[in-house]
């Protein structure tokens, strides 16, 4: 029985069947919905806001894994946990009072997490680690679905597995970017326990194999 989770990115559904795609996903064996909000500033790249994570809860029946890739996040993490994330994740770099940050997410009853960009070390969460439920290692650059796999992120999964080892935490780890059949087995055996998959579950032919491929890796 496998234990890592899966969690398909709603970013490469197709928007103008978003219930249909939300639907689908309700039916699979994925384990959240990861859904993506870009803002043109920390990412070059704009994708969605409140109103799409209002339509996805709508219909949704999994837990809503929010990936925020916006600056001064704290102005709108109020009004996505009203709008229905079960989990929040900031970006470590778009955070000058990240400690204030996380512990706002969690006085709203929301999970907390951190996403590391592929040049952000490990280390620098060392000192907030103990208050997150998860982090977010991004295995490619942040703002778009469909990118290649960058391979030292085996080496940041070794260096957090370390770190949560030394701390004791249960933290969660996630990764994102690039995650498909071919290499989620071996993430996994590196530590992941959450993996994301936008561009290959919904280009492929049969979605709910992709995903089912994904939880059995
Ligand atoms: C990229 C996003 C990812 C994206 C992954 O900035 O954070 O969640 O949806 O897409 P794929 O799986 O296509 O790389
Ligand atoms: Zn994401």
């Amino acid at each position: 029985m496998s234990t890592h989770l899966v969690a398909p990115s709603i970013l490469a559904a197709d928007f103008a069947n978003l219930q249909r795609d939300v639907e689908m996903l309700n039916q699979s064996e994925g384990d959240w919905m990861h859904v993506d909000v870009m803002d043109g500033r920390f990412v070059p790249n704009i994708s969605f806001g409140f109103p799409v994570l209002k339509a996805v809860k709508k219909y949704s029946k999994k837990f809503l894994d929010v990936h925020l890739m916006i600056v001064e996040p704290d102005k709108y993490i109020k009004e996505f946990v009203e709008a229905g994330a079960d989990s929040i994740t900031v970006h470590f770099e778009a955070c000058p009072n990240l400690n204030r940050t996380i512990q706002f997410i969690k006085e709203l009853g929301c999970k907390a997490s951190v996403a590391l960009n592929p040049h952000t070390t490990v280390a620098s969460l060392e000192d907030i680690i103990l208050d997150l439920d998860m982090v977010l290692i991004m295995s490619v650059n942040p703002g778009f679905g469909g990118q290649k796999f960058i391979q030292n992120t085996y080496k940041k999964l070794n260096d957090i597995k370390a770190l949560k080892r030394r701390y004791n935490t249960e933290l969660l780890i996630e990764v994102d970017g690039g995650v498909d059949i071919n290499n989620a087995a071996k993430l996994v055996e590196a530590g992941a326990n959450v993996l994301v998959a936008g561009s290959s579950v919904f280009s492929s032919p049969d979605p709910l194999a992709a995903i089912a491929a994904l939880k059995e890796a």
